[in-house]
């Protein structure tokens, strides 16, 4: 089974293309995609070291992260990445996004995240996803909400980040409610 392109109604989801090197150290090096990650500048030897570790990586291997490329169908060009952190010996996964400040609020993050969650609930069959995000985050909360995240944890002081110790939340999905959700024939998944 092949699991990339994937095609959303906007969107081709794919793995990382050597092409894509300059777009991604671009837009990962823009202060407010930075501000709640965990680098602060990002360039092109970044990317290059990025790049290399990506290129042998299977998709859904036991602790790694698979980055799935986004692209826009209508124009081309690479608009941001899905993380995806395979762990729990295939039962569960982690989830992270990041995208170009010029793709962002257009719904297009949304559009992607809601694919990837499809993909590994119906396809994958994945039991539970998580994410962990910084409270001030609140773009970052507000999709996951959307997309049927619980919040499960308030992690107080847990991270020594950026010089001060910072508060994450924790999220999670599972996939029977999911399912409860969106399994119905005619709901548009990529909403
Ligand atoms: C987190 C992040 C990916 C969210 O991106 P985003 O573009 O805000 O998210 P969405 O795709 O859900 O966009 C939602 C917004 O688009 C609007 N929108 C416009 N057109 C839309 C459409 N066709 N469909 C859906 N939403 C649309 C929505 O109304 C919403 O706006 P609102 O928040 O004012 O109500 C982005 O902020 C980011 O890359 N941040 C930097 C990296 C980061 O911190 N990542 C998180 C690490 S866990």
């Amino acid at each position: 089974m092949s699991i990339f392109p994937r095609i959303t109604s906007r969107l081709i989801l794919r793995p990382f293309l050597d092409r894509d090197l300059a777009e991604f150290a671009v837009y990962r090096n823009h202060p407010d995609v930075a501000r709640y990650q965990s680098w602060s500048t990002y360039d092109m030897s970044d990317a290059s070291t990025f790049f290399e570790q990506q290129k042998d990586l299977v998709f859904g291997s036991d602790e790694t992260w698979f980055q799935i490329a986004i692209e826009r169908r209508d124009k081309g060009g690479l608009i941001g990445d899905v993380g995806v952190h395979f762990f729990d010996e295939g039962r569960q996964a982690e989830l992270g996004m990041t995208f170009d400040p010029a793709h962002q609020r257009q719904g297009y993050a949304q559009e992607a995240v809601a694919d990837v969650i499809r993909l590994l609930f119906t396809e994958l069959g994945r039991h539970r996803l998580v994410a962990t995000v910084d409270v001030r985050n609140v773009p970052a909360i507000q999709l996951l909400e959307r997309q049927g995240f619980s919040r499960e944890g308030h992690y107080r002081k847990n991270i020594w980040f950026k010089g001060e110790w910072g508060d994450e939340y924790g999220y999670a999905l599972l996939n029977e409610n999911w399912q409860a959700k969106h399994a119905k024939a005619g709901v548009a998944l990529d909403e």
